[in-house]
């Protein structure tokens, strides 16, 4: 019976994913952790039933082991006496008791997790509103504010406040995604000609990554959304960052990569806020060099990225509407130290 020591590996394996910024088992968010608990009730529950039937089970069978043909006399008689006759209604009645019990408890259970979920403004009023358009494959944002002198544009990364509720207003443009960051709360899709909307109320700050969760083509597994908690402090100096427009580099080099930028088609679908380049259908650039990663989380953003990214997107990430821009060497170059200014 060694190899029952093997039996909880893959309960291990399963529990050794339950970490890390992109997990179920996060509960760094109010959603995150109601769902997470209602999770851990219906594990207790359903696990409890399936032990008391595997041990009927198992008992039934040791008790019949060896049982070849007809019951021996004295079985009959044990089985039709009024003593077992009491303990058999017994049994059943303890039993029909405990599954209504079990399915009580989940339906209760769940009943005031949904009641929970409903409420999105136990943390106050939402204090940031954001418009978050899914797009084949990339993330769009828009944060909303009451001035709109103040609204500025972002891409595949969100900043969010510690302890304040979120509000985001989900839609699409092309088909339908889903918007799930794990660790936070639970999914929500964005539909073409709809908008959903899904508050966050995130509870320790940190960096999350969140997952389109909805099949949409070929490079749906590379859209991924990064999801930063900031203190309130570090949050207001991120809004402030964000809602300046970029500013004109001073290095030579960068400077000619702003004209290549401006000149080629680069400035026909990005857009940088406070510069020419105004196109809207693909991610805003303002602030690119403060986000972590490039292309949806496909790469990390560093200089050998950028490079690689401008130079092939379609090796990168085939499929993707970033065409193939033929920049020489030098232009390259210059193109990459541009957008390393903005920050
Ligand atoms: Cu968008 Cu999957």
């Amino acid at each position: 019976m060694r190899w029952a020591a093997l039996l909880p590996l893959p309960l291990f394996a399963a529990l050794a994913g339950c970490g890390g910024i992109q997990t179920v088992g996060g509960r760094e968010g109010r959603d995150a952790a109601l769902i997470n608990d209602l999770f851990t009730v219906f594990c207790i529950v359903t696990g409890l039933f399936f032990v008391a039937i595997m041990a009927f089970l198992f008992a039934s069978y040791w008790r019949r082991r060896g049982f070849r043909g007809d019951r021996m006399p004295e079985e009959d008689e044990a089985l039709a006496s009024p003593t077992h006759d009491r303990r058999l209604k017994l049994g059943l009645f303890l039993w029909v008791g405990a599954v209504t019990g079990g399915l009580m408890a989940l339906a209760i259970a769940s009943f005031f997790t949904d009641r929970s979920l409903a409420q999105p403004n136990q943390a106050g009023r939402p204090v940031v509103s954001i418009e978050l358009v899914g797009n084949q494959w990339w993330w769009d944002a828009k944060y909303h504010f009451h001035d709109p002198s103040k609204d500025f544009r972002t891409a595949n990364e969100l900043h969010i406040p510690l302890g304040a509720a979120t509000m985001i207003y989900l839609k699409s443009t092309d088909v339908i995604h889903s918007f799930w960051v794990p660790n936070l709360a639970g999914k929500q899709d964005l539909i073409p000609g709809h908008v959903n909307d899904i508050v966050l109320v995130p509870t320790k700050a940190g960096h999350y990554r969140g997952q389109c969760a909805e099949y949409c083509g070929l490079q749906h597994a590379h859209m991924a959304l990064d999801i930063v908690v900031d203190t309130p402090a570090d949050y207001a100096r991120w809004l402030a960052r964000q809602q300046q427009p970029a500013q004109m580099p001073a290095d030579p080099q960068a400077r000619a990569g702003f004209d290549y930028f401006m000149n080629k088609q680069c400035s026909a679908c990005h857009s940088v806020a406070g510069t020419p380049a105004n196109g809207q259908v693909a991610p805003n650039l303002t602030h690119i060099a403060s986000r972590a990663t490039l292309a949806a989380g496909t790469l990390p953003n560093t200089n050998g990225s950028l490079h690689a990214w401008i130079a092939d997107p379609q090796g990168v990430k085939p499929g993707n509407n970033m065409p193939y821009i033929g920049l020489n060497a030098d232009e390259l170059h210059a193109v990459v130290a541009y957008l390393e200014t903005l920050k």
